[in-house]
Formats: C-alpha cells, structure tokens, sequence
C-alpha cells in the first residue's frame, strides 16, 4: 500500500491506520510530475493536494497542478500497476445552497478555484476509485482549524469566529479508520464526516470548553471575515449508500484533545 502526502494530517493519520504501508512526500515524489520509477503498490491511499483554499483563489493553475493533474499522475501509476485508488476529496464540491445534507448522488457545484481542482480530481481519478469525500479536516499534527484555536485561545480573551457556516468536523484519526471499511465497498463516490454537525463558532467553543480554555467566541459572519474564497454556507456530508458512519465530532474532538495531551 502507498499513501502519498504522508507529511500531511490525514496521511500521517492514515500511516498510523496501515503501519505497513509505505508513506511518502513531495521529497520522494512530486505528484505534479509523473511517477518516478520504481514505486509498486497493490493500493493507493491519495491524499497529497494544494488544501489553502484561499491560496487557490490567487493561484488557480498552481492548485490544478497539484489536485487535477496530481491525481491524475497518481491514476496513471494506478493503472500501469492494476491498484485501485483512494482518492480523498472535500464538500467544497458543493455551493451550500442546500439545507439539508447533502447526498452522494447530489450534484457537485463548487464556488471557489480548490473545490472546482478538486472535483475536477474526481474525474481525473479514473473508474477504479473510491472517491471519499469527507470535512473540516482537524488532527494533532499540521494546519487546522483545532490547532488555530488552541494557540489562539490560550493568548487572548475573546476571538471572532464564523457562525454561519455549518459542516461536519472529522478527525483524522476516525476517516483513516473508515477507508478501511470504504475498501470493501463497490467503487464510486463516498461521504464520509463525522457524526453530527455544527458552525465553525459553535466548534471553537466546543475546543475551548474541551480544552479548559477562558476564551469567549464572538460570533461572526462569513462577510465580516473577509477572505478571498467563497466557502460554502452548509456542507453537511451524509451518505445515501451506507458509507461507513463515524463518530460524533465531539468524539472526534475529545480523541484528538487526548492525543495532544
Ligand atoms: N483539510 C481539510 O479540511 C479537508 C477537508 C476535506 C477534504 N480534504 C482533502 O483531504 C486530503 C488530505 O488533506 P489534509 O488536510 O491532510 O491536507 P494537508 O495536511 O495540507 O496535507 C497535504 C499534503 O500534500 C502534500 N503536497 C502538496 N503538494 C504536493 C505535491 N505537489 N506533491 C506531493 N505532495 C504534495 C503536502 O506537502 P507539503 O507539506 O510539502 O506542502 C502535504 O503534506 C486532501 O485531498 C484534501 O483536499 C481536506
């Protein structure tokens, strides 16, 4: 098995998961250019991407490189070996609009340059992929929004936090522990998030409380915040074809709080 982005929070994740597997990074292969020679593989755990959703923005070709012709590099390895692909992907597919979870067999629209990559990713994966969409990615190691709050929290008072955008936190230590079971399910697109859903205000206070931090949330909205990318206001992710269910993301939390501790 090879997972690339192994210096990534979800690949780190997923070399815990499978220890045998061999974990690589952009130093041994940047999956910009094709495969170096030499790499072999019964199954391929993709999980290396251009993930600054704002950087995107200013930057759409260099995140297209990385996530649209990334993969596609690593289905072209796929195919020259006959492995099959896991191939990690987002609800930024989606524009928000919904109000209501949205389903495997609903419609992708993204509104900003790394959801449009990384839908274009889905197609570039190729038939034998399990495309696993999953959410809000946090863990203990790397960029996210868990670890955001903990150092900010610990430095101030008060701090201003999106309150109307609402999604599933999935810690990554549960989504590797579920591509195991999205393995022995049929090819296609998968959801797969944390149980359980909430705002990016309603998750700092969750951290805060969690964590025995003094820090009140101001909430705010996504137009006060200001950034570059759209993102969508309800991505909620659920499966409409027994993807496998994970933990609540209050469990998701408390795991990732104890691993830090
Ligand atoms: N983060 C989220 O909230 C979220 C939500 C839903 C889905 N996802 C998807 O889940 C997957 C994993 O996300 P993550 O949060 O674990 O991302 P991450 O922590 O940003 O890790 C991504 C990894 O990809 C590597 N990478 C970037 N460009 C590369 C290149 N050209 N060649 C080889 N490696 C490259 C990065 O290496 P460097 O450190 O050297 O840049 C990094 O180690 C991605 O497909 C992402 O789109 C993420």
């Amino acid at each position: 098995m090879l997972i690339t982005g192994a210096g990534g929070q979800l690949g780190r994740a997923l070399a815990e998961e499978f220890p045998d597997a061999i974990a690589i990074s952009r130093l041994d292969w940047d999956v910009t250019l094709p495969a170096p020679a030499g790499l072999e593989a019964d199954l391929v755990l993709h999980t290396a991407a251009w993930t600054d959703v704002d950087g995107a923005e200013e930057d759409p070709q260099g995140a297209s490189a990385v996530n649209v012709s990334g993969t596609g590099n690593v289905a072209a390895l796929c195919s020259s070996l006959g492995a099959p692909l896991v191939a990690y992907s987002t609800d930024y597919v989606f524009d928000g609009r919904k109000r209501e979870p949205y389903l495997e067999s609903d419609g992708p629209n993204p509104t900003s340059a790394y959801g449009r990559t990384k839908r274009h990713a889905e197609a570039a994966a190729g038939e034998r992929a399990w495309i696993v969409r999953s959410s809000w990615l946090f863990g203990p190691t790397g960029n996210n929004f868990l670890r955001t709050m903990l150092r900010l929290g610990a430095e101030r008072a008060e701090i201003a936090v999106v309150d109307d955008q609402r999604g599933c936190p999935t810690y990554v230590g549960h989504l590797a522990a579920a591509t195991r079971a999205v393995l022995e399910l049929p090819f296609g697109v998968w959801h797969v998030a944390a149980d359980g859903d909430c705002t990016w205000a309603e998750f700092a206070e969750a951290i805060f409380a969690e964590a025995g931090l003094d820090c009140r949330v101001r909430r705010i909205s996504t137009a006060e915040l200001g950034r570059p990318a759209p993102r969508p206001a309800f991505s909620v992710l659920r499966s409409e074809k027994g993807a496998p269910a994970l933990p609540h993301w209050r469990d998701g939390l408390r795991a990732c709080l104890a691993r830090l501790t």
